[in-house]
């Protein structure tokens, strides 16, 4: 495995989240305000060859499994074609290409991206009931979810393969009467709910009281589910995972408030506007965009302008600079910052 990619505590990092858009189609209550983000002026953002590139860099390195975030990710007019191309990277060793997202407008472009090899949806759903729905997005769209979810089942049906989980935020006083629906879900579909502890970020109006934590939960399953039991988990896996006997889905814990689980981190992100980070609650190490930009006088590189630019001889740098954020990454988080 790549020297590059391997931290200080031997964390080898094989998992790149790249954060595609910081546009986002809902306005839920513990990620964004009404107004929305402040958003960067389109040029700074990278362009889709930048993407690939940077993508291709990461998988000659040992990267086997790349997620695409947002903000929203469907939100990004080009990610069809992106995921194309991202697709191609399964010949140099990528095994996993995966999407994080609200479900809006993923059932009109899901056909593509299954073509394309996209392998993994983490959806993002906090209520089964359309007016709660309005109330934690601040936004409509409950149906349109619903579709997304179903076209997936649909076409895993035909042979598609791709892994669904659905991410639920749980907040105190009102989703956390759902947790026992979400888990029925699972019963005759190959579907994993993972609840989230409610964390504190990006200014919004967290207090300890709002947040269920993952003990809570698992009685409040237990009282329905007694048999409810424990299953093995993936050695890199940021959730807990739970499956009551007798039904096809599973359910998994995201625990990201009460245990960390930073010793077995093999990701790293990079931002929209380009940045890396080592840690989802660091700061931006180091701006990758500026570097690959630099053979293009600072500008935003096209499919145009990247066919005439010679990477190749900037590589040992980026990947240089690379290393060095990695090493320098943490054995553990201090705190908590923005995420995605
Ligand atoms: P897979 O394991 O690839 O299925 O995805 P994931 O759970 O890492 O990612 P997803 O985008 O579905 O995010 C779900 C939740 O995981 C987020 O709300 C975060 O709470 C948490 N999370 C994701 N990445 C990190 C990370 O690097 N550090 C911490 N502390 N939490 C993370
Ligand atoms: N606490 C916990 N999870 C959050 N997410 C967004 N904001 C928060 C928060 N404050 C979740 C989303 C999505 C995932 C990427 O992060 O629901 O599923
Ligand atoms: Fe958008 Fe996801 Fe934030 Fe909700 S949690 S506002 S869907 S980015």
């Amino acid at each position: 495995f790549s020297a590059f990619l391997t931290d200080s505590f031997n964390r080898q990092h094989d998992y790149l989240r790249i954060s595609i858009t910081e546009k986002c189609n809902l306005r839920c209550l513990y990620c964004m305000p009404e107004e929305g983000v402040p958003l960067s002026p389109p040029a700074h953002l990278l362009t889709t060859p930048e993407i690939v590139y940077l993508s291709s860099l990461f998988v000659s390195q040992g990267v086997t499994k790349i997620r695409l975030t947002g903000g929203e990710p469907t939100v990004r007019k080009d990610i069809v074609p992106m995921m194309q191309a991202l697709g191609n990277l399964r010949r140099d060793g990528l095994r996993e290409l995966c999407l994080t997202t609200n479900g809006i407008s993923l059932h009109r472009k899901l056909d593509a991206m299954a073509e394309a090899g996209l392998t993994g949806v983490n959806l993002s759903l906090d209520t089964l009931d359309p007016f709660q729905f309005q109330i934690m997005t601040r936004r409509n769209g409950f149906e349109a979810v619903m579709k997304s979810i179903a076209r997936i089942e649909e076409m895993n049906k035909a042979g598609a393969g791709i892994k669904l989980k659905i991410n639920c935020v749980v907040m105190r006083g009102l989703n956390e009467r759902e947790i026992v629906p979400f888990v029925e879900m699972g019963r005759d579909r190959d579907i994993e709910v993972r609840f989230i502890e409610y964390m504190p970020f990006g200014g919004n109006k967290w207090s300890e009281g709002k947040m269920v934590p993952y003990q809570e939960m698992l009685s409040l399953i237990r009282e329905q589910y007694p048999a409810l039991e424990k299953v093995t988990d993936h050695k890199n896996d940021t959730s807990k995972t739970y499956r009551v006997p007798g039904f096809t889905g599973k359910v998994g814990f995201i625990t990201s408030m009460t245990h960390n689980f930073c010793g077995t981190c093999n990701r790293l992100r990079i931002t929209s506007d380009g940045n890396l980070k080592v840690c989802l609650h660091g700061n931006a190490e180091v701006s990758l965009r500026d570097l690959i930009r630099r053979g293009n006088n600072g500008l935003p590189i096209d499919e145009q302008a990247m066919e005439a630019l010679d990477l190749e001889s900037s590589e040992r740098e980026l990947l240089d600079v690379i290393g060095m954020a990695v090493k320098r990454k943490k054995a553990k988080h201090a705190g908590i910052g923005r995420l995605e």
